[in-house]
């Protein structure tokens, strides 16, 4: 099975491990990665000290996109990732993918104001509002207020 966390056109860490299983996938067989220079120095630092198998790697605690990319792709290798909103759709008002969202959040839109803007979720009945909350909270690692 592959494993992807992408920010959109632009950098992206793409696993191939073994198992179907999503909650826990098997060991890592190959690593892809794509990005800007920053990821792409990130991506060296950490494999020259922790090595390959990114599943073993410390969690970053920063909230620049790359970090925010690496930990989604070890969480995920460790069968811990608990995305918030499972749903595609988050906006219905606006017809706003939840996709769309959280690729504006890991690109640096930390606040719903800010994510409100560059997406057009929670333009109007503001019922989404919560929930684009949520994913900013646990990309973040804040408690949901
Ligand atoms: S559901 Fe997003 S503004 Fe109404």
């Amino acid at each position: 099975m592959k494993l992807k966390a992408e920010l959109a056109g632009r950098d992206y860490i793409e696993v191939d491990c073994e198992g179907e299983d999503l909650q826990k996938p098997g060991r890592v067989q190959k690593v892809s990665v794509l990005g800007c220079s920053e990821f792409m120095e990130m991506m060296r630092k950490m494999r020259r000290s922790f090595g390959n198998d990114i599943a073993k790697w410390p969690v970053p605690g920063g909230t620049d996109h790359s970090s925010l990319l690496l930990k989604e792709m070890i969480l995920k290798l460790r069968g811990e990732w608990q995305f918030p909103y499972p749903h595609a759709e988050i906006c219905h008002c606006r017809t706003v993918a939840t996709e769309t969202v959280d690729q504006a959040i890991i690109a640096g839109a930390h606040l719903t104001e800010v994510v409100t803007r560059q997406t057009n979720a929670s333009t109007a009945c503001g019922t989404c509002r919560p929930e684009v909350q949520k994913i900013i909270d646990y990309r973040l690692d804040k408690k949901s207020s």
